[in-house]
């Protein structure tokens, strides 16, 4: 069996692309096409629906154009996420036009939510299935194929897929969900509703997942979930920190990191635990939404911005090195100027790496939905401006102040820009470009390099 599975994906949360390309050859049957959007769980689900899908002898491939079935992975998070499939979809149209047996299907958050009104696109859409039906896909394609629509948007209290082997890229890092759905309810949020209920993968499975990518030669991995601080295998008593602790223990020669964890369950031992392995990467992505109290009361986040910076603190503290993101919502119901100051404020205070900052969607279903969406368009968009004009100016200093500095870098492969030049990461998830003129330097390998220049987005180094 040879497999050749490229995934292009960027690191992403929300609406941003992600074309998932997986390819292999095994099996006899009919080739579907994976295409995901929105946040790295997704992307891993899209593996895990590769691997059900060839495992039922289904090939799956990254060439549109040969495919007898295309599978949209979908995201629901904000307004513009759902518009992109809906573009997206039309365009699909021209491919059932020159082959009027292809099947789509659409799969993730927005089957989830839209269910009906999806189903309503006979014409185009054959198979609609939730995040917690994906075992079904085979079953729903085979009768797609023979000419049947389908739907499966049942959400479950134990779906966990750990008995599935993901088809995952060749490439030296992987993602792996230890936890699936989220049980905090923030007021503006759909995921609860499109994701379920909360839950976790057993500990002895993750902890013999990891070891198995190591063994295939993954040099880095991801632990994914949308809360996974609350990760908590009840049995054996294990929680977030200890789950991690083992996992640093299990593969000493790994690069790991985990997303997307919550201040309200950042506890003193998980920080600690970071602190304590070489090889849990020094980067901790924490979502803030905003700077004011009551915003976040109104969201219905379970901290203060006081618990918030302690939090900080106490990272940079233990971590000294440490590399900070957060999540930034602009425009959220009822926000004045003087809460959208103290967003700027704590930016400041804070002064992150990184940023994923959007305005406030309203989400049918969310509690928020409810309130008035009374920040004019214009306001969130000047708003929303001065974050990131802040953001960039906060980062650009921040890597400006890195030049002179050795970093280990994990050689990712050339940059997209200049294929002379290569790219990689630092343990802080930050981008270093540098020179590879004879090849020297391979995927997968682990090099120092001086950061000699930089921008607000990456590092250019040379390599000692
Ligand atoms: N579980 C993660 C992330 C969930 S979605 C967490 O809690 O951190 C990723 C980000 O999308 C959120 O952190 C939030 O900043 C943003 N987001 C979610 N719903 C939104 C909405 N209705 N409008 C705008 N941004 C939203
Ligand atoms: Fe959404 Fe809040 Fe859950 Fe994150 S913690 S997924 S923002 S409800
Ligand atoms: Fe989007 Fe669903 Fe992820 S709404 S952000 S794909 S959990």
């Amino acid at each position: 069996m040879q497999l050749d599975i490229p995934i292009l994906s960027k690191r992403t949360n929300g609406d941003i692309e992600n074309h998932t390309k997986i390819t292999t050859s095994s099996g006899n049957g009919k080739k579907v096409y994976i295409e995901t959007y929105g946040c790295q769980m997704n992307v891993n689900d899209s593996e895990i629906v590769a691997g059900i899908l060839q495992k039922s002898g289904y090939g799956v491939t990254d060439r549109i154009e040969n495919s007898d079935v295309i599978l949209l992975n979908t995201c629901s998070v904000r307004d513009n996420a759902e518009q992109k499939i809906d573009k997206r979809l039309q365009h699909l149209r021209h491919y059932r036009k020159k082959n009027s047996k292809l099947v789509v299907g659409i799969l993730g958050c927005m089957a989830e939510r839209l269910r009906g009104q999806l189903m309503g696109k006979q014409d185009l859409v054959s198979i609609v299935v939730g995040p917690d039906e994906y075992r079904r896909v085979p079953e729903l394609i085979d009768q797609a194929l023979g000419g049947e629509q389908g739907i499966a948007v049942k959400l479950s209290r134990v779906e966990t897929y750990d008995d599935i082997i993901p088809l995952r890229t060749e490439g030296i890092s992987a993602w792996l969900s230890i936890m699936r759905g989220c049980d905090k309810f923030c007021t503006y949020c759909v995921v609860p509703y499109t994701r379920g209920r909360e839950r976790s993968k057993p500990f002895d499975i993750v902890i013999k997942e990891i070891v198995q990518l190591h063994e295939q030669g993954f040099k880095e991995v991801t632990l994914l979930g949308q809360n996974v601080n609350s990760y908590i295998d009840m049995d054996k008593k294990v929680d977030f920190a200890k789950l991690l602790d083992e996992c640093a223990k299990a593969v000493p020669t790994m690069r790991i990191r985990y997303t997307t964890s919550h201040p309200y369950d950042m506890t003193d031992e998980l920080i600690e635990t970071m602190a304590k392995h070489k090889n849990i990467c020094n980067y901790i992505h924490l979502p803030v939404q905003s700077g004011s109290d009551k915003i976040l009361k109104l969201m219905n986040r379970h901290y203060t911005i006081e618990h918030y910076i302690e939090r900080m603190n106490l990272i940079k503290k233990h971590i000294p090195n440490v590399a900070l993101s957060t999540d930034i919502i602009s425009g959220f119901p009822t926000e004045t100027e003087e809460d959208h100051q103290q967003t700027l404020d704590l930016m400041k205070i804070v002064r992150y790496d990184g940023a994923y900052m959007f305005n406030y969607s309203p989400r049918s279903k969310t509690k928020s939905y409810m309130m008035v969406d009374d920040v004019p368009e214009d306001v969130k968009k000047r708003r929303l401006n001065e974050i990131i004009e802040l953001q960039n100016q906060i980062a650009a200093e921040i890597n400006l102040s890195e030049r002179g500095l050795i970093h280990e870098v994990l050689v990712e492969g050339p940059s997209k820009k200049n294929k002379l030049q290569w790219q990689g990461r630092t343990d802080t998830n930050k981008v270093v470009i540098f020179d590879n003129p004879e090849g020297n330097y391979k995927t997968g390998d682990l090099i120092n390099c001086t950061i000699n220049n930089s921008t607000s987005a990456t590092l250019f180094g040379s390599v000692i």
